[in-house]
């Protein structure tokens, strides 16, 4: 079984959002498998490919909420804001030639998905098929 495995009620409806979610969750499994055999340059590789995807990500979401009025822009942007100040703080280490990348680190990392995406990435999903479909 893959460490992430986004199943069908994880699912926003919004295509592209999900297509994101698919690649994030993609990484982190590649992240999970490399850092078990604890390989820097792999890891630090699967890494940058997963900062770079998630950036684009959060904009596709923040695009989202901007371009429909979402009122719960700011909330959630915060959220995106949090995790991008940590990924950043890892990507630094891994500059410094530390690798941070452990299970405890990853195993945070899923519950802040799976829970940014039950808490925030499904309600924003749930107004934009509402707002095209209304
Ligand atoms: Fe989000
Ligand atoms: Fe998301």
């Amino acid at each position: 079984m893959a460490f992430i495995d986004i199943k069908k009620t994880d699912l926003t409806h919004i295509q592209k959002i999900d297509a994101e979610h698919q690649q994030m969750a993609l990484f982190i499994n590649q992240l999970y498998s490399s850092a078990k055999k604890s390989d820097f340059h792999d890891t630090y590789n699967i890494f940058k490919n997963f900062l770079s995807a998630t950036n684009e990500h959060f904009f596709t979401e923040e695009t989202l909420m901007k371009e429909n009025n979402y009122q719960g822009y700011f909330s959630h942007k915060l959220e995106h804001d949090r995790v991008i100040k940590k990924l950043k703080s890892i990507d630094e280490q891994f500059y410094a030639n530390i690798n941070v990348i452990n299970a405890e680190e990853l195993s945070n990392l899923k519950k802040w998905f799976f829970n940014h995406l039950e808490l925030s990435d499904k309600k924003l999903g749930a107004f934009l098929i509402e707002k095209v479909f209304r």
